[in-house]
């Protein structure tokens, strides 16, 4: 991801960056109802901890250079029942940052691709048996 690697070691913290793009995607999420139950407990430290993260994880699947000391996604994500719905809403809120800062199609394209490569780790309630099996959704 060539492209990628350019806006993780140049321009960090500025417009169009990783750590810019996952920032606002995070502020979106926070105001979005949808996911409000993922902001419930932990404090501002683990959230701001959770951020630099997926920056971290962003920027070293594109190409470093920073280094991930995290928790696999697997491990980080398990428990929260979340979703194939969740999933889907996560995916078009990150599209709509990407759109925001006119991200090219290419590398918009290679962005999402970073993310969904963790799906099958993430999402722990396909969207068909949320639908189907109504005791296991989330008010
Ligand atoms: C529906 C989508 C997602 C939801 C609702 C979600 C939610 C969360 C929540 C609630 C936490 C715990 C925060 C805390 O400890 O306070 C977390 C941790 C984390 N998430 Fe996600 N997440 C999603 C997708 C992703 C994706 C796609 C990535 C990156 C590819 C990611 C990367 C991380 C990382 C790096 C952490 C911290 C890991 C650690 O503590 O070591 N998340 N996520």
């Amino acid at each position: 991801m060539p492209s990628w690697k350019a806006r993780t070691s140049r321009t960090r913290c500025t417009g169009g960056s990783v750590a810019v793009i996952i920032a606002d995607l995070f502020q979106i999420m926070r105001e979005d109802e949808r996911f409000r139950r993922f902001g419930q407990g932990g404090g501002l430290d683990s959230k701001a901890r959770a951020q630099q993260l997926t920056v971290d994880l962003i920027c070293n699947q594109a190409g470093g250079p920073c280094f991930y000391l995290g928790r696999d996604m697997s491990t980080s994500h398990a428990g929260m029942s979340i979703t194939g719905e969740e999933w889907e809403a996560f995916l078009a809120l990150t599209g709509n940052v990407l759109d925001e800062h006119k991200i090219a199609a290419r590398e918009r394209r290679e962005f999402l691709a970073l993310f969904e490569r963790y799906r099958a780790d993430i999402v722990e309630v396909p969207a068909n048996r949320a639908l189907m099996q109504p005791e296991t959704k989330r008010s």
